[in-house]
C-alpha cells in the first residue's frame, strides 16, 4: 500500500472531546484540514496564540494562514451563520481568514431548516427528544436523502437554482404550514442565495482536484470530524443522533479521499465523560462527583451553552469507538480536570435485565444498563504544567495505562489544559 499523510480526527464518545483543540495542535503544520459533515452545530474550541475561539462551520486549521481549510461535501453549511462566524474570528484575531473553501457539493441549510428543526423537537414526548442544537442540521440532511436539497455550487446558477427551489418549495411550505410556520416565497429564497453568491460564489469550489493533488503528494491532510461515534447516525444512540455520520467512514466518503488512504485515526476522548442531548448515557453521575466535574471541567456547551451531562470513562463504549473507527492513536484529554479527584472510576461492563454485558448494547437495552466500574486511586496533584510522559504522577500514568488496556488502544497523546502547548506526546 502507498504511504500518505492522511489523518482523521474523530470523537470517540458522546462529542466535546477536545476535537477542536487536537485539530488546532496537528493543524500548526497541515497543508489541508477538511471538516467532513455536520453543520454549525459544532462547537470546537480553540485557544492559541491568537486567543480562544468557539468554531462552528469552520475547520480548526483557519489559525494557520500556510493551510487550506475544506468545508466538505459531507456537510451542510448555513452561509448567515458563517459569515457571521469569519467576522468575529477576522475581527478578534487580525486574519484574513480567505483560506476557506466550500465543496459544491455540500448541501446548504435554508431558513425552512432552522424552523423545522425547532417545530419537530417540539413535537416529541419528552422521552424521545433528541436535545438537538436547533441549527437546522437534520431537516437538512433529510432533504439530501430525499433529493430535494440545495447543494452549494446550485447557487452559482441562478437558472438550474430556479428551476430546483420551484420544485421543491409548495412541498416545504406545506410541512411548514403543518406546523404553523411562516412560509417562504420563490423571491425571497432566490434573493437570499443571490447574497451568499455575492458572499462566498468565488470560494465555493469542486474540491476533488485539489484533495486528490495532496493526497497522490504526500501533503498533509487532516480530516475534522464534528461530534462523536455515540451520536453518529448508524452507530450511535439512534434516534438520538445527529443525522450524519462522525465515525471514520463517514470522513471517507464525505471528503473526496479513498478509504485505504486515511492511514492514521487519532481518537480524542475526555479522560471521564460528557453528553449534551437526549438519550441514554450509561455512565452518568447525578451527584456532587458530577458537579465537581461540570464545575473543573467547564462543561457548558460552546454552541449552546447548556450544561452537560457528566460521568465516568465508559471503557466499554470507548473501545467499541476505537475498533468502528480503526483508531490508530487515542488522544486523551482533559486529564488535569481529575487532579482533584481522590478516586476514579471507569466502567468495565453493564449489568441489563440480570444479565453481564461485556460490549455495547443497541440503545433500548441501554436505558436500562447499570454500569460495573473498577476504581482508581486518584493522583491529588496538579498536572497542567507536565510536559513529558515522565513528568506526570505515578497514579496518573497507571490511571491512562490501564485504560489503554482496557480499550485495547495506544494511548500517544495526553492533554493537560485547553492551550496549545499543553500536550504530552508519549
Ligand atoms: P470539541 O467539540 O470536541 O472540539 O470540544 P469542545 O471544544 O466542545 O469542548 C472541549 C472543552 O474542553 C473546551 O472548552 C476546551 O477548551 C477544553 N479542553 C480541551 N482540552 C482540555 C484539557 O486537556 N484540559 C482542560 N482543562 N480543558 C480542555
Ligand atoms: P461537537 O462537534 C455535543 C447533539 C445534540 C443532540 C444531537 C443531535 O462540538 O462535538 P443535531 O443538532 O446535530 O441534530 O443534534 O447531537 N450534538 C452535540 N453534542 N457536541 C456537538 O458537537 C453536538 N452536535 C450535536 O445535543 O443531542
Ligand atoms: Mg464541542
Amino acid at each position: 500500500m502507498r504511504k500518505t499523510n492522511v489523518s482523521a480526527i474523530v470523537g470517540v464518545q458522546y462529542g466535546d472531546e477536545g476535537k477542536g483543540r487536537i485539530v488546532d495542535y496537528f493543524a500548526q503544520d497541515a497543508d489541508i484540514v477538511i471538516r467532513y459533515q455536520g453543520g454549525d452545530n459544532a462547537g470546537h474550541t480553540v485557544i492559541n496564540d491568537k486567543g480562544k475561539f468557539a468554531l462552528h462551520i469552520l475547520p480548526s486549521g483557519i489559525f494557520n494562514p500556510e493551510t487550506m481549510n475544506i468545508v466538505g461535501a459531507g456537510t451542510v453549511v448555513n452561509f448567515n451563520t458563517m459569515k457571521e462566524e469569519m467576522e468575529n474570528i477576522k475581527n478578534k484575531s487580525g486574519l484574513d481568514i480567505d483560506n476557506v473553501f466550500i465543496d459544491s457539493r455540500a448541501h446548504l441549510i435554508l431558513p425552512y431548516h432552522c424552523d423545522l428543526d425547532g417545530a419537530e423537537e417540539a413535537k416529541r414526548d419528552s422521552s424521545q427528544k433528541i436535545g438537538t442544537t436547533k441549527r437546522g442540521i437534520g431537516p437538512c440532511y433529510t432533504d439530501k436523502a430525499a433529493r430535494c436539497g440545495i447543494r452549494a455550487g446550485d447557487i452559482k446558477d441562478e437558472e438550474w437554482l430556479e428551476k430546483r427551489l420551484s420544485m421543491l418549495l409548495p412541498k416545504k411550505n406545506r410541512e411548514l404550514e403543518y406546523y404553523g410556520l411562516k412560509t417562504y416565497t420563490l423571491e425571497e429564497l432566490m434573493a437570499l442565495c443571490a447574497k451568499w453568491k455575492a458572499e462566498f460564489g468565488d470560494h465555493i469550489i469542486d474540491t476533488v482536484p485539489v484533495v486528490r493533488e495532496a493526497v497522490e503528494s504526500g501533503k498533509r491532510v487532516l480530516l475534522e470530524g464534528q461530534l462523536g461515534i455515540m451520536r453518529d447516525n448508524d452507530w450511535g444512540i439512534y434516534p438520538y443522533t445527529t443525522s450524519s455520520n462522525p465515525t471514520v467512514g463517514g470522513a471517507a466518503n464525505a471528503s473526496a479521499i479513498p478509504a485505504w488512504a486515511i492511514q492514521k485515526v487519532i481518537g480524542v476522548a475526555k479522560a471521564y465523560s460528557t453528553s449534551v442531548g437526549g438519550g441514554p448515557y450509561m455512565t452518568e453521575l447525578f451527584d456532587e462527583t458530577a458537579d465537581k466535574l461540570r464545575e473543573i471541567g467547564g462543561e457548558y456547551g460552546a454552541t449552546t451553552g447548556r450544561p452537560r451531562r457528566c460521568g465516568w470513562f465508559d471503557a466499554v463504549a470507548a473501545d467499541y469507538a476505537c475498533y468502528m473507527n480503526g483508531v490508530t492513536d487515542l488522544a486523551l484529554t482533559k486529564l488535569d480536570v481529575l487532579d482533584s479527584f481522590e478516586k476514579i472510576k471507569v466502567c468495565t461492563g453493564y449489568m441489563i435485565d440480570g444479565e453481564y454485558y461485556s460490549h455495547l448494547p443497541e440503545t433500548q437495552l441501554q436505558e436500562r444498563a447499570k454500569p460495573i466500574y473498577d476504581e482508581f486511586d486518584g493522583w491529588m496533584e496538579k498536572t497542567s504544567d507536565c510536559r513529558k510522559w515522565e513528568d506526570l504522577p505515578e497514579k496518573a500514568k497507571a490511571y491512562i495505562l490501564a485504560l489503554e488496556k482496557l480499550i485495547n488502544t495506544r494511548i500517544t497523546y495526553v492533554s493537560v489544559g485547553p492551550e496549545r502547548e499543553q500536550m504530552i506526546i508519549r
